[in-house]
């Protein structure tokens, strides 16, 4: 089958595109013809060498949907021809956290601490002809969900979800979104909403406010033109936000801290803009502040975001779609500022 794969760490243009061997599936296993995939983060990552110990050659992409095409022998899942998207998240489903249904903290993972035990990363991803994953991460899109809409879930919005939820968001609440054009704060913004919390988003330029107003944001800020932490002050009656999402990291941690009133949730996924950053402790308990580091999802979480979006009420954002002998342009566009959502890859 055709893939594209890479046999070393480096940049864009250490991805190959070639004949990969295909496996059949085995017991457990569902073999899927790839229709669509998606470019996040972390495969930059992945071909950047972040995770330096990760086998070789390997074939990139955490987040794809498509076509069952084979099961293994004895094994249950979508019959052939079902339209599936994969859950990315590897589990033993045999830990103690497994058998409590928090497969995002399954033991299995050997570097839990710095890594995710995800498919893309920890086994070959999507962006092939045709991808063999374990049986119980497929699962079926709902009727009239179109691929390219399908697989703008399995990465973001399932870690949008996890991470709303584990701030434990009330009706009436306030929220700041730091990033919210984005994979994972364009989804968390339409959840706050969900979950009845007024919704704050910072962007960096007209068409992304745009974009988050169509969301269902209630406020905007322009992180060009306007200090966050004062506009969020103003917007909440000087009280400041009572829950922060913000997967960017070292860059943003102190604005979004600062933004936060008494009894307030910080909450990050992700660090891209790096891992490290100064917090006072002072404020911290001061301000009785929590800090809370989500990461993956649990299964409900992706039966939930499928439900939603087979019901319309939650939607993908989609910056641009490409072809899949573009895959290098994808990732370029992964870098530029301005996106508008999701980066989709037809194959
Ligand atoms: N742990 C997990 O399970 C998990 C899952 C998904 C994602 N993540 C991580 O979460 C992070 C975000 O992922 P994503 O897919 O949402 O990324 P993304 O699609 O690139 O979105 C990032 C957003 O942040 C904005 N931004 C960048 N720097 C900023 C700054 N200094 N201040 C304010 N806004 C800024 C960007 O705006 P511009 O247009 O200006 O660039 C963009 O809208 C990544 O590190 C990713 O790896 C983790
Ligand atoms: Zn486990």
């Amino acid at each position: 089958m055709k893939a594209w794969f890479i046999d070393g760490f480096g940049n864009y243009e250490n991805l190959e595109f070639g004949d990969f061997t295909d496996t059949a599936p085995l017991k457990g296993e569902v073999r899927i013809r790839v229709r669509a995939a998606c470019v996040n983060p972390i495969d930059r990552s992945v071909i950047t060498g972040r995770f330096p110990w990760m086998q070789m050659p390997h074939i990139p992409g955490a987040e794809f949907a498509g076509e069952v095409v084979e099961r293994g022998e004895g094994t249950e899942a979508p019959e052939r021809g079902r339209h599936v998207v994969v859950f990315p998240k590897l589990f033993c489903g045999e830990c103690y956290y497994c058998i409590r249904g928090e497969q995002s903290a399954c033991l299995a993972n050997k570097h839990m601490e710095s890594a995710p035990y995800i498919i893309g990363l920890q086994r070959n991803g999507g962006w092939s002809e045709f991808a063999t994953v374990p049986a119980r991460n497929v699962m079926e899109i709902p009727d009239g969900v179109p691929f390219e809409q399908a697989v703008t879930l399995p990465v973001d919005a399932t870690t949008a979800l996890h991470l709303v939820s584990r701030c434990r968001p009330s009706v009436g609440e306030k929220a700041l979104v730091m990033g919210a054009p984005g994979g994972v704060g364009s989804f968390a913004l339409q959840m706050l909403k969900m979950y009845g919390c007024e919704v704050i988003s910072v962007v960096g330029n007209r068409e992304q406010a745009d974009m988050v107003r169509g969301l269902g944001s209630d406020h905007v800020i322009d992180r060009n033109l306007k200090d966050i932490v004062a506009e969020v002050r103003s917007i909440t009656g000087g009280r400041g936000a009572d829950i922060v999402i913000d997967p960017l990291g070292s860059s943003t941690l102190q604005t979004s801290v600062e933004a936060l009133a008494p009894l307030g949730r910080y909450a990050t996924c992700g660090i891209l803009t790096g891992p490290k950053a100064e917090l006072s402790i002072l404020r911290l308990y001061s301000m009785q502040i929590e800090l809370v580091g989500s990461t993956s999802s649990n299964l409900p979480d992706m039966y939930a975001v499928l439900e939603m979006m087979g019901r319309s009420k939650l939607r993908g954002a989609v910056d641009s779609t490409f072809q899949f002998s573009e895959m290098r342009q994808a990732l370029s566009r992964l870098d530029q500022h301005g996106r508008l959502g999701k980066i989709v890859v037809k194959i």
